[in-house]
């Protein structure tokens, strides 16, 4: 039986790449700041931890308690909507923090047991944001854009031990808290600088009256993640929901 782990399942993609693999007879460890076992149905393949990707502390010992794994999942990550100058520094590190160094410091720590056992997959989940530049998400794009660079760079070095990285890049997807969560720690933090108000209002206005045909469904995030996971000739970006695939073509 096959180990997954995986970061950030509070919620939102998470979560339900979680129940999916559970449903498919993996063992699952699930990975939350705040563990929470009644949000999963209950299982003895299951196994919550605490794992804040910001503490060195809390990555070995989640680690450590999860025993050997097959797949690392870094799926943890925070969204963030405001032009540079209403974005702090310490807020652009902060966001590296979670986003890029976080699932940098779980591969490190992850990596000698895949190496070892000359065997792993990990998955990164990256953004559609990073495949056309917009506005408002250049810090947020920034650190997924890292990330997909350092994967496809990290790859070639894992591939003499047989370990397989793979990226999900999902779209927008409404479904999840994340935009919400996002906006209010915009909100928190000053909110949009004056200067950028009306610019800002005219691209929400014309945002507003665009089609929302195309979305991510947190469904096409786990098949994504699935695939990667289970399928060596999956491509090294996987783009997930229409609205990515719409971008990749
Ligand atoms: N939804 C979208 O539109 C969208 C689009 C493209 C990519 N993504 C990416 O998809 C991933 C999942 O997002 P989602 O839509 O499922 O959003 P979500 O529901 O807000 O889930 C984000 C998860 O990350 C966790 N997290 C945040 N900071 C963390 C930290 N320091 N340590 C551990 N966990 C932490 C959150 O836990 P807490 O409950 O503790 O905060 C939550 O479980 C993210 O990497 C995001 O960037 C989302």
């Amino acid at each position: 039986m096959k180990t997954v782990f995986i970061t950030g399942c509070s919620s939102g993609f998470g979560l339900e790449i979680a129940k999916f693999f559970l449903d498919k007879g993996w063992r699952v460890v699930a990975t939350m700041r705040t563990p929470r076992e009644d949000i999963l149905p209950r299982s003895e393949n299951l196994k919550v931890l605490a794992l804040d990707v910001k503490d060195p502390d809390s990555i070995r010992q989640a680690l450590r308690d999860a025993g050997p794994i097959d797949v690392l999942v870094n799926n943890a990550g925070i969204g963030w909507m405001n032009p540079l100058e209403g974005t702090p520094i310490e807020t652009v590190r902060d966001i590296f923090e979670t986003n890029t160094f976080g699932a940098m410091a779980i591969m490190r720590a992850a990596l000698p047991q895949f190496r070892e056992r000359k065997s792993g997959v990990i998955v990164n989940v990256s953004s559609s944001t990073t495949m056309k530049p917009l506005p408002l998400l250049c810090v947020y794009t920034a650190s997924k854009a890292a990330i997909n660079a350092f994967t496809e760079s990290v790859a070639l070095e894992l591939e003499p031990f047989n370990v397989r990285v793979r990226i999900v890049l999902p779209g927008r997807s409404p479904e999840t808290s994340f935009s919400a969560t996002a906006r209010s720690r915009v909100q928190g933090q000053g909110d949009i600088p004056e200067a950028y108000s009306s610019y800002v209002a005219a691209l929400f206005a014309a945002r507003g009256q665009q089609q929302d045909a195309d979305v991510t469904r947190p469904a096409d995030v786990v098949e994504a993640v699935w695939r990667a996971a289970t399928d060596p000739s999956a491509p090294m970006r996987i783009p997930a929901g229409a609205d990515a695939l719409a971008l990749a073509t």
